[in-house]
């Protein structure tokens, strides 16, 4: 087992890539922290299916825009685990609207969701480490937006594009202390973030056009390579981002 006794709190972890990544991590042996807002009977049986799997897994109740509520959700892990490994920040939500449409609510909710929480998530995460004596990895969910622009998405790739400097500026901030940051940037993905394109045949026709292996990712395309990630095997990887994009940041059109 890859994670075995790996404290690991994923924000989101309900819903879409936070659940595959709470499944993956406790099938390797990890102890689960499994954040949410919204739907406690999802979580609730999900937490059934970790255990009935003889896994570990507990929930917490945390708003991540809310910093005092970060600070509660990394407490949950060592108060039930006694420590924290591995901070995920997953939680993420879109607006799809463009420059000229997005207004300040659309624009603070998404960066908020998005970013805020990713930055003070690593800022208490890495506190906790250093509190332990060092060590400790946080993974964010980014998105090949964190790079790319999205057209009618604006305020998501905004808040993305700031993902990436945090990760990269909190790499080198922390490295001192052995802590680890690195995002992982997912192309198009088969969850709920994405359900408006998956039920259009003709934007879906169009997405595996422009995606060289030709579908969409499933979300345990993702939960694997957070399972390398925070396993021993990619100790020496930190301040940069793994794209698993099935080659869609290419960009070739084949005109
Ligand atoms: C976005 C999706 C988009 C995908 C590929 C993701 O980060 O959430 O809306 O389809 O990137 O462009």
């Amino acid at each position: 087992m890859l994670l075995r006794d790996t404290s690991i709190v994923v924000t989101g972890g309900n819903s879409g890539i936070g659940e595959a990544i709470v499944l993956a991590a406790a099938a390797e042996g990890a102890n689960v922290v499994v954040d949410y807002v919204s739907h406690p009977d999802e979580t609730t049986s999900l937490i059934d299916k970790v255990e009935a799997a003889g896994g570990h897994a507990v929930g917490v109740e945390a708003d991540v825009s809310r910093p005092a509520d970060l600070h509660t959700m990394i407490q949950k892990a060592v108060d039930t685990y006694g420590r924290l490994d591995v901070l995920v920040n997953n939680a993420g939500i879109e607006t799809r609207t463009s420059l000229l449409d997005t207004t300040e609510d659309d624009f603070d909710k998404v960066l908020a969701v998005d970013m805020k929480s990713a930055f003070f998530g690593t800022q208490i995460a890495a506190k906790q480490f250093i509190s332990q004596g060092g060590g400790g990895l946080v993974l964010n969910i980014s998105s090949v937006h964190e790079d790319w622009p999205m057209p009618g998405n604006i305020a998501y790739c905004v808040a993305k594009g700031g993902i990436r400097m945090l990760t990269r500026t909190a790499g080198v901030e922390l490295g001192e202390h052995g802590i680890r940051v690195v995002n992982i940037a997912p192309g198009a993905v088969a969850t709920p973030i994405n359900a408006s394109t998956e039920d259009d045949p003709e934007k879906m026709k169009k997405l595996k056009a422009a995606i060289p292996l030709r579908r969409m990712a499933q979300p345990d395309d993702i939960a694997d390579v957070v399972v390398f990630l925070a396993s021993g095997k990619a100790g020496y990887m930190t301040a940069t981002t793994v794209v698993v994009d099935g080659g869609i940041m290419q960009g070739s059109v084949g005109l």
